[in-house]
């Protein structure tokens, strides 16, 4: 009998030890999954967490009694719904009133002041992140409920594809209150809004006409595995109702927001004059093309939760805030005509030509309409009037057409069955119609363009036109034919005097010298474009053994998928292939591998720029990163990871403040590079 006690104890004990294992490790994931999702600052690598991640979920599957709804493993794995639940906010969403003038802007600070009297005001400006309302609510610091603002009182109950996104913790970091309700905006980075349609395109689904509707789109799946495979991300600005905690400012809430794990705009500002908020507004209109997510405008509120309370609302909008937004990005024009262009890989594109419009500050005359079933799908007849869209830098694209305006007189559009560039047969592949002629100036046209782009071989000056008549004039018949090209050539072109055609041909030669992964990229082989291109770089030692990798060798190397490594497999068959890759060796293009990484990659995929003056040069500073696998760039974007400041920095930290791009100081680079 006393045996038996001890092993029941023993289990009961063990148990205890394998309870406390699975709490260990969601703590270790939760703080893990914040490092890369919301600071974006990594502190292990992905094969540890992977580790870490299957050892929780191999405890669960053994001890499904130990599985609760704020693991991590919870994020995606419930079924898809039958519809959507209903959700009534416990204080009701308001909208902004909205206004576009600067004068507006005055008024309403104006207003402010007149209510409230002689006090001081402070403002936060945010900036107002064109996605999709929600409310996520905590009970205890645990996720319960996600939902969309809906009317603003009842909204759908999307928990489950909430708790998908990467960036929204499913449980509070450093306290936990009785109740936290989180509002804030779903989005979908630009970036991967581009990448996602592009796929869809590729697939022949339905495209999404902005990243607003991409975003909206994805969290209203019934299937969260769908949701969780949309590249969602969600910034937080506000709260509903709280239990447990009082705020007095604004400013405070959006810093609590971040200390309990929410990633917070890193463009919001506190400032005493309207005047400052107005310039404030016009550098973020300046900037916004650079962000990797769509704002429309800012949003403007009083500081003071006190004097918001004084102030109170009027008919569901807060007299206590408003949004100002930018110069719209949408317009009416009408379709003059629709005209196929011809891609690089024979694709043929039908292209909407416009009459042109300003759309906010640019001339926008001709729209994309992908491909033959977006053309159907849309309904663009010649002579429609319709609502044409810029959003970021995306290509302009027609958003619907205003069939109110229709008078019968437009005209459907049909695509070609004969290329009409060089009447050749035009074959289907999936949604794609593709040119299949060998010769096709627009596809050796587009090929060159390519290979002379600033990202390939960076040949400069060797633009559109100048190629364009070097394939009319059949001067060139590949790419590899410019290395050939000599100043009498050149100069029988239009436009050409001494001096460009030398700059020219200076260039070319210059572009002789450049590295394997350009010259990869540079063949333009389809669906290789540059980090495909900078995987195989880093993969094979050279062009031969690119050339003679086999099927399965290509699709081990992680990230090249079937598609990708078919295709590469069909370029090298092609006896063209071997031509055009013979005649750039002779005529001396020779290139150079990047640095073995030969220390574990801890900085891959990181990109650092310097700015000021550092103690050890500059040429060795870039060693250090390319040495663990990063990369230096000379300029800062919303690409850039770290911008790492000397002394008497340039307006690079500028910028870099500006974009929320993390800055460190030689110190903490020196701790990066593992120098320290
Ligand atoms: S505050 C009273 N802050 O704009 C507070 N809204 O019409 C109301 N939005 O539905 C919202 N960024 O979807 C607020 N920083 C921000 C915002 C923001 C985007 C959206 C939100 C809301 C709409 C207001």
């Amino acid at each position: 009998m006393q045996e038996q006690a001890k092993i029941g104890e023993n289990t009961a004990e063990r148990k205890e030890e394998i309870r406390k294992r699975i709490e260990e490790l969601r703590d270790l994931i939760h703080y893990h999954n914040y490092r890369y999702y919301v600071l974006d600052e990594p502190e292990i690598s992905d094969a540890e967490y992977d580790r870490l991640f299957k050892e929780l979920e191999d405890l669960e599957a053994k001890y499904p009694e130990f599985i609760t709804p704020d693991s991590p493993t919870q994020r995606i794995g419930a079924k898809p719904l039958e519809e959507f639940g209903t959700y009534e906010h416990s204080i009701p969403m308001l909208s902004l009133n909205s206004v576009t003038e600067e004068h507006e802007v005055w008024e309403f600070d104006e207003r402010v002041r007149r209510a409230l009297g002689e006090e001081e005001i402070e403002y936060v400006v945010e900036p107002k992140i064109d996605g999709l309302a929600m409310e996520i609510v905590y009970r205890d610091g645990v996720l319960v409920v996600g939902s969309t603002r809906g009317d603003g009182r009842v909204g759908e109950d999307v928990t489950q594809n909430i708790k998908t996104i990467k960036s929204i913790p499913l449980r509070l970091m450093k306290e936990r209150l009785p109740l936290l309700e989180v509002r804030g905006e779903v989005y979908m980075p630009v970036s991967k809004f581009k990448e996602l349609n592009k796929e869809l395109g590729r697939r022949g689904e339905r495209m999404f006409a902005n990243p607003r509707n991409a975003a909206a789109g994805s969290v209203r799946q019934l299937d969260p595995r769908v949701t969780a495979s949309r590249p969602l991300d969600f910034f937080a600005y506000g709260v509903g109702r709280v239990e447990g905690r009082e705020f007095r400012t604004q400013w405070e809430i959006l810093n609590y927001l971040k200390e309990v794990g929410f990633r917070v705009s890193p463009l919001v500002r506190l400032f005493r004059k309207i005047r400052e908020v107005i310039e404030y507004h016009d550098e973020l209109e300046k900037i916004r093309a650079e962000l990797d997510y769509e704002i429309d405008g800012v949003v403007v509120k009083v500081n003071s939760i006190e004097q918001q309370n004084r102030l109170g609302t009027i008919s569901r909008s807060p007299r206590w805030a408003i949004a100002y937004k930018f110069a719209p990005r949408e317009e009416f024009t009408k379709v003059k005509d629709i005209v196929v262009q011809v891609g690089r890989t024979g694709a043929l594109t039908p292209v909407a030509v416009l009459e042109p419009v300003q759309i906010g500050g640019v001339t926008v005359s001709r729209a994309t309409l992908h491909n033959e079933e977006e053309l159907k799908r849309k309904d663009v007849r010649i002579g429609d009037t319709v609502v044409v869209e810029r959003a970021g830098d995306v290509i302009p694209e027609i958003v619907s057409v205003v069939k109110s305006k229709r008078t019968g007189a437009e005209k459907e559009f049909k695509m070609p069955d004969r290329c009409p560039v060089c009447g050749a047969e035009v074959l289907k592949d999936g949604p794609i119609r593709r040119c299949i002629g060998v010769a096709c100036p627009a596809q050796l046209k587009e090929r060159i363009k390519h290979f002379a782009s600033q990202r390939a071989m960076d040949i400069e000056g060797l633009g559109g036109k100048v190629i364009e008549q070097l394939v009319d004039r059949k001067m060139v018949s590949d790419p590899a034919d410019i290395y050939f090209l000599t100043k009498r050539d050149l100069l029988k072109l239009d436009r050409m005097g001494e001096k460009l055609a030398q700059k020219i041909l200076d260039a070319i030669d210059k572009s002789k010298q450049t590295t394997f992964e350009r010259l990869i990229y540079a063949l333009g082989i389809r669906h290789v474009g540059e980090h495909t291109a900078s995987l195989l770089a880093s993969h094979f030692r050279d062009m031969d053994e690119l050339r003679n990798a086999s099927y399965d060798e290509l699709v081990s190397i992680p990230e090249i998928g079937p598609e990708v490594a078919r295709s590469i497999i069909l370029f090298f068959e092609q006896d063209s292939t071997d031509r055009l890759l013979r005649k750039l060796e002779e005529a001396g293009v020779r290139y150079e591998k990047l640095p073995e990484v030969k220390k574990e990659a801890t900085l891959a995929g990181k990109t650092f720029v310097f700015t000021g003056k550092l103690s050890i040069p500059r040429e060795d500073a870039k060693r250090l990163v390319e040495e663990l696998g990063g990369r230096v760039a000379t300029s800062v974007s919303k690409k850039t990871d770290y911008v790492v400041v000397g002394e008497d920095p340039g307006s690079k930290l500028v910028k870099a403040q500006q974009l929320g791009v993390k800055v460190i100081d030689e110190e903490e680079f020196m701790a990066l590079t593992g120098r320290k």
